[in-house]
């Protein structure tokens, strides 16, 4: 019989719980590159190798290998740092990487630009940080978002916690990565047989696929629960969380042209108490280890499972695994995907507390870097040197300077003001964007995207001002490629690269996260993306109902149908 399994399940099966020939290759000195099927193998220790596109035709015409590096993505659930770690990774993007840190669309960092030779040192060096990248990227349960937070409430620190727990729980216990990366001892004799005794929940296959698990707290959706594969919603009692509403099946990533493939809203699971969220964790993910289609990668995600099981199966199958019923869910309401921006007073602070307060601050596309004028690199280790806060990454692409005491507050602003970074946005879109890295780095990207989207904004907040309509608060999301890394298809306004400087434009997705947008028209650049939006804008002006969002809008406009669940995502498109 013929093997049907997609490749990546056999470089699993063979790689000695993720060891592959990583080590051996990155004693290579010869090429920056390392062997292909370590390429897959890497991502499990949280790092894809990439290459330069701005230079590859120039390199290959020389007749040179491709420009080689790797990103690094680190693991740090809920996303927060204390001002000595946050030193220690600003160190690390100028010794080793390419001077930017950058904020990623799920509450982590990560680095471009690391050539091989330098891997080694800056895992140490993020391990000598209490940090690391183990399992940021590749078929296991990824980084684990929460809230953005813990300082905010009672129930922030809660669901914080929760998402520590998850994490290390669903960690890969494999000793490659401390073999490889970190002691630098003999990697494993590779004749010894591959055995599911070091990996007891993951066994030698790793999941399907990757699995994203977050945390929310009503009423805000700031993690974008419905995007991803396990999520826990805080149900709050007396300002403390009392049980979670458990919701499994949402994903980004779709294939242009193959509608087999669809972005999908989770759905509801059940309900479970305080206590048994880890439990509920592992047995959703032992079920998609299970359940999951290991042939075909692109439909091999958590959310195909759901669809194709169904959402009742799927449940009985995880109580049985439980041993115990789940709840039905109860009620919550969530009013927004964004983060409030500038500074928030801790919602349960205490009269005359003193650690209270929280500035959430812009950082357009995630990209920590220094430029004329606006130094926020700089303004921000300032302010970690002087231990002013601790800081949080949010799932917006932003950071919050948390747990800040009231002393401290000018100081922090005085830090901003000196290095030209203000609290305040041009507009409310610019405040609610989000774009993916794509070029120069990324392989898979088809057109730009975080070097594009800035100067997009700029252009429609012109119109935005021909219809007063700066400061709203629409939401807006790009992508260089159908794969979706900044969640493009639950954005008011979502652009998807479909070749360079062309863009697929969705309209008509829910302001709350809770519902996904609909094609409205195909292969827009610059010009015609603005000719379709400036009338629709002026439109939602003068026609809006009493708080209506801008997404729900253009559905009752006419503009596009409501996409009322994954598997609708491509009906009933009529392009603009
Ligand atoms: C399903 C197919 C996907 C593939 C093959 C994929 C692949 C990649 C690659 C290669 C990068 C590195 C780009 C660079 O740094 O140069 C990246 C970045 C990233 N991806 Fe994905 N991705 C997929 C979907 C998603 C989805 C659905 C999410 C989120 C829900 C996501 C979250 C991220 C994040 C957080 C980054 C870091 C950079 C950023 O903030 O944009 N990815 N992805
Ligand atoms: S959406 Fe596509 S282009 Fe953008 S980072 Fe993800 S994989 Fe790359």
């Amino acid at each position: 019989m013929t093997d049907k399994r997609a490749r990546n399940e056999i470089i699993k099966e063979n790689s000695h719980q993720l060891r592959g020939t990583l080590a051996e290759g990155l004693d290579n000195v010869i090429t920056g590159d390392i062997a292909e099927d370590d390429h897959q193998l890497i991502k499990f220790h949280g790092s894809y190798i990439q290459d330069d596109r701005d230079v590859r035709g120039e390199r290959a015409k020389k007749k040179l290998e491709k420009a080689f590096s790797f990103m690094l993505r680190l693991r740090i659930p809920g996303g927060l740092v204390t001002p000595k770690q946050w030193l220690a990774l600003d160190a690390i993007a100028s010794n080793y990487a390419n001077g930017t840190l950058r904020l990623t669309t799920r509450e982590t960092f990560q680095y471009h630009g690391v050539i091989k030779s330098n891997l080694r040192r800056t895992m140490q060096a993020i391990n000598a940080a209490a940090l690391d990248t183990i399992a940021a990227c590749g078929d296991v349960n990824r980084n684990v978002m929460t809230a953005a937070n813990p300082y905010l409430s009672k129930a922030h620190r809660q669901a914080y916690e929760l998402g520590k727990a998850i994490s290390e729980h669903l960690l890969p216990k494999t000793g490659a990565y401390h073999e490889i990366w970190l002691d630098g001892e003999k990697v494993e004799d590779k004749s010894r047989k591959a055995g599911a005794a070091e990996e007891p929940l993951y066994g030698i296959h790793y999941l399907p696929r990757k699995f994203k698990t977050v945390i929310a707290v009503p009423p805000d959706n700031d993690v974008d629960i419905f995007a991803h594969c396990l999520g826990f919603i805080a149900i709050v009692e007396k300002g403390e969380v009392t049980g979670w509403n458990v919701t499994v099946g949402g994903g980004m990533g779709m294939t242009h042209g193959d509608t087999n493939t669809f972005p999908r809203t989770a759905d509801h699971l059940g309900y479970c108490k305080l206590e048994q969220a880890v439990d509920v964790a592992e047995k959703v993910l032992t079920v998609q280890r299970d359940w999951g289609n290991r042939e075909s990668r692109p439909r091999a995600r958590l959310k195909y499972t759901v669809e194709d099981r169904g959402i009742d199966a799927f449940r009985n199958e995880v109580e049985k695994r439980l041993g115990y019923k789940l709840g039905k869910p109860k009620p919550y309401t969530f009013t927004g995907t964004g983060d409030p921006l500038g500074w928030r007073q801790s919602l349960d602070a205490k009269k005359g507390e003193d650690k209270a307060w929280n500035l959430t601050l812009f950082v357009e596309n995630g990209r920590i870097k220094d430029r004329p004028g606006h130094s926020l690199r700089t303004a921000l280790r300032e302010i970690a040197e002087a231990g002013l806060c601790d800081f949080v990454c949010t799932s917006n692409q932003n950071v919050i300077l948390a747990n800040v005491a009231q002393k401290f507050k000018a100081k922090i602003e005085a830090a901003l003001k000196a290095h030209g970074i203000h609290i305040s946005v041009s507009s409310g879109l610019r405040g609610n964007s989000m774009a993916c890295v794509s070029l120069p780095t990324c392989g898979l990207a088809l057109a730009e995207s975080e070097r594009f989207l800035p100067e997009l904004i700029t252009a429609l907040e012109d119109s935005l001002d021909k219809a007063g309509l700066r400061d709203d608060d629409i939401v807006i999301r790009m992508t260089g490629c159908p794969n979706g890394c900044a969640r493009p298809y639950l954005a008011e306004i979502g652009l998807v690269g479909r070749n360079p400087g062309l863009y697929n434009l969705y309209l008509g997705a829910a302001f709350d996260g809770t519902r996904l947008s609909k094609l409205y028209a195909q292969d827009v650049g610059k010009e015609r993306i603005i000719a379709l939006l400036e009338p629709i804008f002026v439109k939602y002006a003068k026609e809006r109902k009493p708080g209506e969002h801008f997404g729900d809008f253009t559905i009752r406009a006419g503009y596009v149908a409501a996409t009322k669940a994954g598997n609708q995502f491509h009906a009933d498109v009529k392009l603009a």
